[in-house]
């Protein structure tokens, strides 16, 4: 028996509950939500023609017209009229195009003689057809000064792995710097915008805060590679390259052409953000590379007296985010073409960092934005310990900082999810909330995205509800991963270059979220606190009302082996209307949504009869073994 008292709520939900996570990793930004197709689009990579083939009279020359993304091609008569001088793009994976949609293909280009022309087409691998290509355009190149051209494709068919081949036609040499290729339809038609569907996903979630760029790719592994925000802003041509931290893994996975372009840079993720109605929660560097690299060597990091430029970079975010037009900042954001501001409430300074390292540079951090920004939430971390030593000690120095929420990472198998049912309740109510920032649960060692780790985050989620009084934020695991380039799993969503699926934790964050309520409820099972750990004989509960919709959610989650019988008694509550549940259920522990079958386990839509006894309403049920149901 679940009994819900529906009268007094326990604490208000935070509307920044159930939020994304978005780190560059499993290239999730280039060639992932990023729009771009083109690979290597400013030959700035260490060897300026990766991801480029070039046949015919092509050279590389550095004193381009973007001053942080120099290097650019000169394509010149080869000297027979059979032949050509040309390059093929390969994107990221193979450029994936879709059938009867349009791509705006756009290059800066001169002519050292006035005029040339070329041609731009999209080309298959071409092991049966007579032709490669399948999409052709013609630009006039008509300045010998650099301009910028335009022109659209529109593709015929469906090719995951196309690619794009550009080629001088007549005798008259052509420079082209910047070339890039990307859909017209963008999520929420923006030019520089992301991939349509997976940014859809994105807001399907209803995303309470929307955690970025990382990750360890915050840090670098070295500082060098450290994520600089002010590197991604601007015109895109002239946003420098960054190396990617996840180039190599512990994995022993290496992607030797993983970079960073910077197209999806902070203007960005403010306006995906808004786009998605989520708070934007920007992570900066707290003068640390990456922990993980750089064990107990203070000389990788930024010398604690020399902080001011990461401080000031804290500080100038903020005025870029929130500062009127008048500011620096501010009014680089407004010829970016968003004079509003993001209206920023909450900065993270470290990821995932520990020990006194961090404490000591964390420290001035908090001093500056608390002295010019005293309505900025700030979030420290705990480190990536989930319990005891180390953690305890980061919490204690968070408290003594008075950060206002502590960011907690936890990846653990099935045994810790199941006994964490009652994590926060012994929590200190006094200090900075959590925010429990990056969590999934690795199944059997091996992480995936098998059903049964999203049954047990599920169950464990109950916790975080129940809690809502010092549970603020939380966001899952990594975002992203594409299908052939990916460094860590678990993720919420995976896709290839034409198409994505929705993992089951996918499902849970989104059942969550689109039914977070505005209150938390006391409940008992059978007369007793809800969860303990492993659940009440493999069940987990939690309950909130909606004030808004005049809703009361329950959520119940059968970890076990049997169906199972549960009486929910929602108490004073009279009308018994029909009680509208949906399920995420499925036998098969170990299978998983896929690319070709990417609707194999989603939440389904039903109803159940109620009935109202003694000013009680009475929903009595059979829940399926190992299954998550919302009444
Ligand atoms: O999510 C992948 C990595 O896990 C993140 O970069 C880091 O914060 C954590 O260790």
């Amino acid at each position: 028996v679940l009994q819900v008292n529906t009268k007094k709520a326990v604490a208000p939900i935070q509307s920044t509950m159930y939020g994304l996570f978005f780190e560059d990793i499993n290239y999730a930004a280039d060639g992932g939500l990023y729009g771009e197709l083109v690979k290597n689009r400013s030959f700035e990579f260490p060897q300026p023609l990766m991801g480029w083939q070039t046949f015919g009279h092509v050279t590389v020359e550095n004193d381009g017209p973007f001053e942080r993304c120099p290097h650019y091609v000169t394509l010149a008569y080869p000297g027979h009229r059979e032949r050509r001088s040309g390059l093929v793009n390969e994107g990221y994976f193979g450029i994936g195009v879709l059938k009867g949609e349009d791509y705006r293909f756009s290059v800066w280009a001169k002519a050292p003689n006035g005029e040339a022309r070329i041609k731009v087409q999209l080309i298959d691998e071409g092991t049966l057809e007579e032709r490669q290509d399948f999409a052709t355009a013609h630009i006039d190149i008509n300045s010998n000064g650099w301009k910028r051209y335009e022109v659209k494709i529109h593709s015929p068919k469906t090719d995951n792995k196309a690619r794009l081949r550009i080629f001088l036609e007549g005798q008259q040499p052509v420079s082209l710097e910047h070339i890039s290729l990307f859909p017209v339809n963008t999520f929420r038609n923006r030019t520089n915008g992301m991939r349509r569907d997976l940014g859809q996903a994105l807001a399907d979630i209803h995303p309470g805060v929307f955690r970025f760029p990382g990750g360890c790719i915050v840090e670098g592994e070295e500082l060098a590679n450290r994520y600089q925000w002010k590197n991604t802003i601007g015109p895109v041509e002239n946003r420098p390259l960054n190396r990617n931290r996840w180039e190599f893994t512990f994995e022993h996975r290496y992607y030797p052409d993983y970079f960073q372009s910077g197209g999806l840079g902070f203007f960005e993720y403010f306006q995906l953000s808004e786009d998605i109605g989520a708070e934007p929660l920007p992570v900066l560097n707290v003068g640390m590379a990456c922990q993980y690299q750089n064990w107990n060597d203070a000389n990788a990091h930024q010398p604690v007296d020399q902080l001011d430029p990461y401080i000031q970079d804290a500080l100038d975010l903020i005025e870029f985010a929130n500062g009127d037009t008048t500011t620096t900042w501010g009014r680089q954001r407004a010829e970016m073409g968003h004079p509003e501001p993001f209206n920023l409430k909450f900065i993270g300074i470290g990821n995932e960092q520990w020990d006194s390292m961090y404490y000591e540079r964390l420290k001035p951090f908090v001093t500056a934005i608390r002295k010019h920004y005293p309505n900025i939430k700030i979030v420290g971390s705990s480190g990536p310990y989930p319990e005891g030593g180390e953690f305890d000690r980061g919490w204690a120095e968070m408290r003594r900082q008075k950060a206002d929420l502590v960011d907690e990472h936890y990846y653990r198998d099935e045994q810790w999810f199941l006994h964490n049912g009652l994590r926060y309740e012994t929590y200190d109510r006094r200090g900075p909330k959590v925010f429990a920032g990056e969590y999934a649960c690795h199944g059997k060692g091996k992480k995936w995205n098998h059903y049964e780790t999203s049954l047990y985050e599920a169950a464990f989620m109950t916790d975080l509800e129940r809690n809502a009084d010092i549970v603020h934020m939380a966001t899952y695991a990594p975002l992203f991963a594409h299908i052939e380039g990916w460094q860590w799993r678990p993720d919420m969503i995976w896709y290839d270059n034409t198409r994505m699926f929705k993992t089951t934790s996918y499902y849970v964050q989104q059942m969550y979220a689109t039914h977070k309520g505005t209150h938390a409820l006391r409940l008992t099972m059978n007369g007793k606190p809800v969860a303990g750990q492993d659940g009440q004989d493999g069940l987990f509960a939690s309950a909130v009302a909606d004030k808004a919709k005049h809703t009361i959610i329950v959520k119940v989650i059968n970890t076990s082996n049997q169906p199972q019988p549960v009486s929910i008694r929602l108490q004073d509550r009279k009308s018994a209307n029909d009680v509208h549940t949906l399920t995420l259920c499925h036998t098969e522990m170990d299978e998983e949504n896929t690319l070709d079958n990417p609707d194999l386990i989603c939440p389904v839509a039903g109803k159940l009869a109620a009935k109202a006894v003694k000013g009680s309403v009475i929903i009595d049920d059979i829940i399926p073994a190992k299954s998550f149901r919302l009444y």
